[in-house]
């Protein structure tokens, strides 16, 4: 058979993978699968573009890098602005599926979890949560002890020549990444002499700040849709999700402004 657009893309399985469980089915409920569908693909190609990210890194790739970092952050724009779609849902629209949802939540996403563990951002029961066996546990537990793209970051750094404290280049890697005050003199050395490699950290920080940014999104959205009700993950809801605002990925590079 000579390869046609729709064998090419698996079409017939894409496009037969949209399933509402409500009855009737409920209008919404299509609207509310697909974009977490596509949120999903988003998340497998940001996955996709930082392994290679920190291969770059790696090899002291800084054009590749900062080229591949531009893809990211146009992507996390998309996934941001795609929020503005699944507002158009008003409460009542979302109550009438919402309850054949059962315990089923984006807090069980694994592959949002393996970014923010890229991300640095590594827990222990982030991987308690799934099942033994499972892909979510398997894939998690894969990543644990893989560098942060910070490490990989730091790394590159080292490479270019700046003097890294060796407490951070052989920092535990299954640990969340922590601010660390010694890093910050070399950080600031960088800003200040280095136009490439800084330009590497503004657009981390970019980087960042698209991920807070989708988080607000995410829980003004949950607060428009449900207010403080209990989310089907078993959270407090907005109340939760509240607490994870505000929290950055790499917190160095936001402490130095205060002193460059
Ligand atoms: C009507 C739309 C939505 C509502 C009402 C909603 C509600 C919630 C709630 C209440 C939580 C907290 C956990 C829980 O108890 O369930 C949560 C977490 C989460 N949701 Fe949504 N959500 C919506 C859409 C989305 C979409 C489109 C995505 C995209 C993948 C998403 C991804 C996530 C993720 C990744 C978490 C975990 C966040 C964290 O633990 O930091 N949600 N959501």
């Amino acid at each position: 058979m000579p390869l046609t657009y729709s064998s090419y893309l698996k079409l017939d399985e894409l496009l037969s993978l949209q399933r509402p469980v409500s009855d009737g089915p409920e209008h919404d409920e299509t609207l509310f699968i697909v974009i977490h569908q596509v949120y999903e693909l988003w998340f497998k190609e940001i996955l996709h573009e930082l392994d290679y990210l920190e291969t770059l890194l790696a090899r002291s790739d800084t054009p590749r890098a900062l080229h591949t970092l531009r893809r990211v952050l146009t992507i996390l724009k998309v996934v941001v602005a795609q929020i503005d779609v699944l507002e158009t849902m008003t409460p009542l629209e979302f109550l009438s599926f919402r309850e054949r949802l059962e315990s089923g939540s984006g807090f069980q996403s694994f592959q949002f979890r393996e970014l923010e563990f890229v991300l640095g951002m590594k827990r222990r029961e982030a991987i308690e949560r799934y099942p033994e066996g499972s892909e979510g546990r398997r894939r998690l537990e894969r990543r644990m002890p893989q560098p942060t793209l910070w490490d990989a970051f730091l790394g590159y750094l080292a490479a270019r020549g700046f003097a890294v404290p060796a407490a951070s280049l052989a920092r535990d890697v299954t640990a969340p990444v922590a601010e660390s005050a010694e890093l910050h003199p070399v950080l600031i050395d960088i800003y200040r002499r280095d136009p490439e490699a800084s330009a590497l950290c503004e657009r981390l920080v970019d980087l960042d700040e698209g991920i807070q940014e989708w988080r607000y999104r995410h829980v003004k959205m949950v607060q428009r849709t449900i207010g403080t009700k209990r989310g089907t993950g078993g959270s407090s809801g907005a109340a939760y999700l509240t607490t994870t605002l505000d929290r950055p990925c790499f917190p160095d590079l936001w402490a130095i402004r205060t002193e460059l």
